[in-house]
């Protein structure tokens, strides 16, 4: 059963992530986490090997989907977030998706573009085939991510290097 949630406000759009893009993409990134002195060259040569990666069953469509909420006046990028599409061998060869990487821009928060990107990147993987998407979020974000319509399942572990 398709669930078609995402409804674009008035001055914003949304698309694949851009060369162009580089600038703003390393300053909204900057409200989740470190972005780190990454050049134009390794921004590029990562937009490359995405857009490289397609599904093993659907050669046209891309694995790696991350996208940007345009705002249309100013035409920066307001939000961002990316869905990665996993080839299983369980679930007869399910797919299944990975919501990482959401941040909105702090002079854009309050304005619904953070529950719009995961709407559109949920509406993806459920066009794309995945019988499930997931993602990790920290404790202070679980509230938002139920107005997502996201639940609680399971427990994250990790190791780190
Ligand atoms: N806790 C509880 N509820 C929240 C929270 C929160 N932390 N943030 C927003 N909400 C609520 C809003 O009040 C709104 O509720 P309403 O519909 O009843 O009015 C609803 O969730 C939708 O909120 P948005 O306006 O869409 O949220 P916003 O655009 O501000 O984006 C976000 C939220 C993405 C968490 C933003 O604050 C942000 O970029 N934070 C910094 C980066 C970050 O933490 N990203 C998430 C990392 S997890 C991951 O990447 C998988």
């Amino acid at each position: 059963m398709s669930k078609t949630r995402t409804i674009i406000p008035n001055g914003f759009s949304i698309r694949r992530i851009e060369l162009s893009d580089f600038e703003d993409v390393k300053i909204v990134l900057a409200g989740l986490t470190t972005v780190g002195p990454i050049t134009l060259f390794t921004y590029e040569t990562i937009l490359n090997y995405w857009n490289s990666v397609k599904l093993m069953n659907k050669p046209t469509e891309y694995a790696y989907n991350t996208s940007v909420i345009i705002d249309d006046h100013t035409h920066t990028v307001a939000a961002i977030g990316t869905i990665f599409i996993e080839q299983k061998i369980i679930h007869d060869g399910g797919l299944v998706g990975h919501i990482e990487d959401i941040a909105v821009n702090s002079d854009y928060r309050g304005q619904k573009l953070g529950k719009l990107i995961i709407d559109y990147l949920s509406e993806q993987g459920e066009k794309l085939g995945c019988y499930k998407v997931i993602l990790d979020c920290d404790v202070k974000n679980v509230g938002f991510y139920e107005k997502c319509n996201y639940n609680q399942a399971g427990i994250e572990m990790q190791t780190r290097f």
